[in-house]
């Protein structure tokens, strides 16, 4: 496998907000001028494309597909973890249509020896991928959302899929309907996330595993700009246009913020995470854990 971070992106060619699944959703605007909004759009994926180049990153590119505009989001289509990949299955009839594309790329990517392994979800679970159930590195376990789109019973399905353990959370609105809008783990074991977004029990679970001087909060309009939706490599995290009061406090904990403007994105209620799935995560410790304990 590739020693540099690898992600799976999606060609925006097909691209719109036509539908609506979520609150953030848009298609009023979207049809004000579609051209226009088309063209940022792949202007903005382009320019998010280089971000990750631009950290070290590798990007595989999935071909656009008409009639499929989400299929931009690729963190919903699989967990992957170790060579395997736990395919999503979708709880709207709008993106059930994207398994069938995942399934194939997936193999395409087994063929090259870039995925050892595929499994899926038991008939009438739904679970919308990396979008609900985010890796922590650090702690070696992964945090799994649910409600709004993934079922409670995906979470044995996981835990039982990569043998490691899943801490799961329900998220306790519509408008934060994925983990990754909410929730985002960072390199070194800090956190950061929207308190907001879960329910009393859920937010238990995260204060009994992340230390308070761990926990950086996100505020309402740093989630609402979907800032939490970030990528993190190390010491850098790649996000949508970020308030000032966000870049500080990330600052003050030692991570730098590299912005995007993913604002034709945002129109669908998704931002820099959910455009990407990263490929190549191992759950073995790094060299640099291993070093310290
Ligand atoms: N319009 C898409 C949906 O509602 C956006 C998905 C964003 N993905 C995410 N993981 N947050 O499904």
């Amino acid at each position: 496998m590739s020693e540099r971070p690898l992600f799976l992106m999606t060609d925006p060619g097909c691209f719109d907000v036509s539908y609506q699944i979520n609150p953030w959703m848009k298609p009023d605007a979207w049809r004000a001028d579609p051209q226009a909004r088309l063209a940022a759009a792949k202007h903005a994926s382009a320019e998010l494309k280089r971000a990750l180049v631009g950290l070290g990153a590798e990007v595989e590119t999935v071909g656009a597909v008409l009639g499929l505009p989400d299929l931009v989001f690729p963190a919903n289509a699989a967990i992957v973890l170790d060579g395997r990949a736990l395919l999503a299955r979708f709880r709207h009839p709008e993106r059930q249509g994207e398994e069938a594309i995942f399934r194939e790329v997936f193999t395409r990517l087994k063929r090259r020896g870039l995925i050892h392994d595929l499994v899926d979800f038991p008939e009438g679970v739904f679970q919308e991928g990396a979008g609900d159930a985010i890796w922590d590195a650090e702690r070696r376990l992964f945090w799994a959302g649910y409600g709004p789109r993934s079922s409670r019973a995906s979470l044995a399905v996981i835990e039982k899929a990569f043998g490691h353990p899943v801490v799961g959370i329900e998220l306790a609105s519509e408008r934060y309907y994925h983990l990754d809008t909410c929730f985002c783990p960072l390199a070194g074991g800090k956190l950061l996330y929207y308190p907001a977004a879960f329910t009393p029990a859920a937010l238990a679970a995260i204060h009994a595993r992340v230390p308070e001087a761990l926990r950086i909060e996100a505020s309402d309009a740093e989630a609402e700009a979907f800032c939490v939706n970030a990528v993190n490599l190390d010491s850098r995290i790649v996000m949508a246009r970020a308030p000032q009061s966000l870049k500080r406090k990330l600052a003050a904990h030692g991570y730098s913020v590299t912005e995007v403007d993913l604002a034709p994105f945002i129109l669908s209620g998704g931002a820099a995470y959910c455009m990407t799935l990263r490929l190549d995560r191992e759950s073995r410790p790094s060299r640099a854990i291993i070093a310290a304990e």
